[in-house]
């Protein structure tokens, strides 16, 4: 019997709980998180509702279940050296330590690593923990600049040239807010292109390439409004997007390994758990725009529905070291996942109201709740999210709609995620970009 504990709550969770449980390997499903994921709760054999910033509470949970395996949805726990305490236990964890995992939780690391191990990834850029030298720096990139608090924001310490900051005044006061509050940022050359999501299972030497996905960020159709942690995703049904060609994926494929590889080197330990390359195709090739050390959400419902390898196996691998001789396969099908979120999400979103939808849809994924007396109720960030699978992206595509339409709340959502004029307008981008 392998005691399995699942960090965190969301829906990113509820995809991973539901594989654990396809697993053919017998065993009983854990979970600790802030709230309590009613979907989550019905796999779980106890399921403890707790603080996650507290790792010595969390590592007590995992003794007192006996965990043979952790698997960590969230970054926060990782930030805070969950894995490090974990593994200080006996209990592996899918998921690397704290200083691995520093390739998400500070831009400045990602970017350094990157120019040890592939630097025609990145864009130019200067890193800030003062102003000085940053108007400079500014008026050099003239207007195409990004502003990034270089620290854990959720998606939403990054503030873009043309959409959020509309002059040099505008981003030094950003900035300023930023070195106000005792914090660093970075300033980058702003990148034009189409971006896509390529994660890996990772042992640390060896990786196993998921499907690319297109993460939507920002808040509203027409990708405009504030960055979220991601409205929606797609991915196609050969595991590539139409205006990436196969050496694009390649190339990225090859930069997650790099960046694996690097992290040995740099840190001492190997990134145990699920890498992720945030990409984007640019006129001058693919270049990274982020990393995160964790499955992407909603990334993960759209490359897990498709996953036909067993989870727990690949996990096992994972820890064991041993990711090179499994078989990771996808079946042929596309996904798009569109996520219903309370009206005001992200700045001011609608809290604790009521929650209506079907929680035993196998297409439902619930996340940002909390359930009472048997009723569910929205707690402030992305509610819930569907997927539609089909061989079809255009078909996947309806059937996320008609779910994520039927979902009762103050909530909306993104209609023109995965639907044929949205990716046609992201290939007419494309072709305009290489000329
Ligand atoms: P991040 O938190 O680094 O993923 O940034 C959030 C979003 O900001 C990304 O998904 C991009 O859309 C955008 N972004 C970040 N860095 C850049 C860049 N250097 N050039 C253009 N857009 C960027
Ligand atoms: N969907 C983007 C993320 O998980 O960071």
């Amino acid at each position: 019997m392998i005691n399995v504990l699942l960090v965190g709550s969301g829906a990113r969770e509820v995809a991973i709980a539901r594989k654990v449980k396809e697993s053919s390997l017998e065993s009983s499903l854990f979970c600790v998180a802030p709230n309590t994921n009613p979907q989550i709760k019905k796999m779980s054999s106890a399921y403890f509702e707790q603080s996650l910033s507290d790792v010595f509470s969390v590592v007590a949970v995992a003794k007192k279940i006996s965990a043979n395996i952790a698997i960590i949805g969230p970054e926060n726990p990782l930030e805070l050296g969950l894995v490090d305490a974990l593994e200080k236990e006996g209990v592996s964890c899918v998921g690397p330590r704290k200083a691995v995992a520093k390739i998400e939780t500070s831009k400045a690391f990602a970017r350094n690593i990157l120019d040890s191990c592939a630097p025609e990834k990145n864009p130019k850029r200067q890193e800030f923990s003062s102003l000085e030298g940053c108007e400079d720096f500014l008026k050099h990139l003239a207007e195409g600049y990004v502003v990034k608090h270089d620290g854990l924001m959720g998606g939403k310490g990054v503030k873009i040239y043309g959409e959020h900051l509309h002059s040099v005044d505008e981003a030094l006061l950003y900035a300023k807010s930023i070195v106000d509050i005792g914090g660093s940022f970075l300033v980058e050359e702003k990148l034009l292109g189409e971006e896509f999501s390529l994660m890996s299972f990772c042992d640390g030497e060896h990786c196993a390439h998921m499907p690319v996905v297109q993460d939507h960020k920002r808040a509203f159709e027409g990708d405009v409004g504030p960055n979220t942690g991601g409205m929606g995703t797609y991915s196609f049904e050969n595991h590539s997007l139409p205006f990436l060609s196969e050496k694009n994926v390649l190339d990225a494929q090859k930069t997650n390994e790099k960046v694996a590889l690097e992290l040995e080197k740099q840190t001492g330990q190997k990134f145990r758990g699920f890498l992720y390359g945030g990409f984007m195709l640019t006129r001058s090739g693919v270049k990274v725009i982020e990393y995160n050390a964790r499955l992407g959400d909603p990334e993960a419902m759209n490359v897990l529905s498709v996953l036909e390898t067993d989870f727990i196996k690949i996990c096992q691998s994972i820890v064991g070291g041993t990711l090179s001789g499994v078989e990771v396969s996808f079946s042929k099908k596309a996904t798009v996942c569109k996520y219903v979120v309370p009206e005001g999400y992200p700045e001011n979103p609608s809290k604790n109201f009521e929650v209506f939808c079907d929680q035993k849809n196998k297409n439902l994924y619930l996340a940002a709740v909390q359930e009472k007396d048997g009723a569910i109720f929205a707690t402030g960030s992305r509610t819930a999210a569907f997927v539609g699978i089909n061989k079809e992206v255009g078909v996947a595509e309806s059937l996320a709609e008609l779910g994520v339409s039927e979902i009762g709340g103050d909530l909306f959502h993104r209609k023109d995620i995965g639907t044929s004029a949205l990716i046609k307008d992201r290939i007419n981008h494309m072709k305009e970009i290489l000329g």
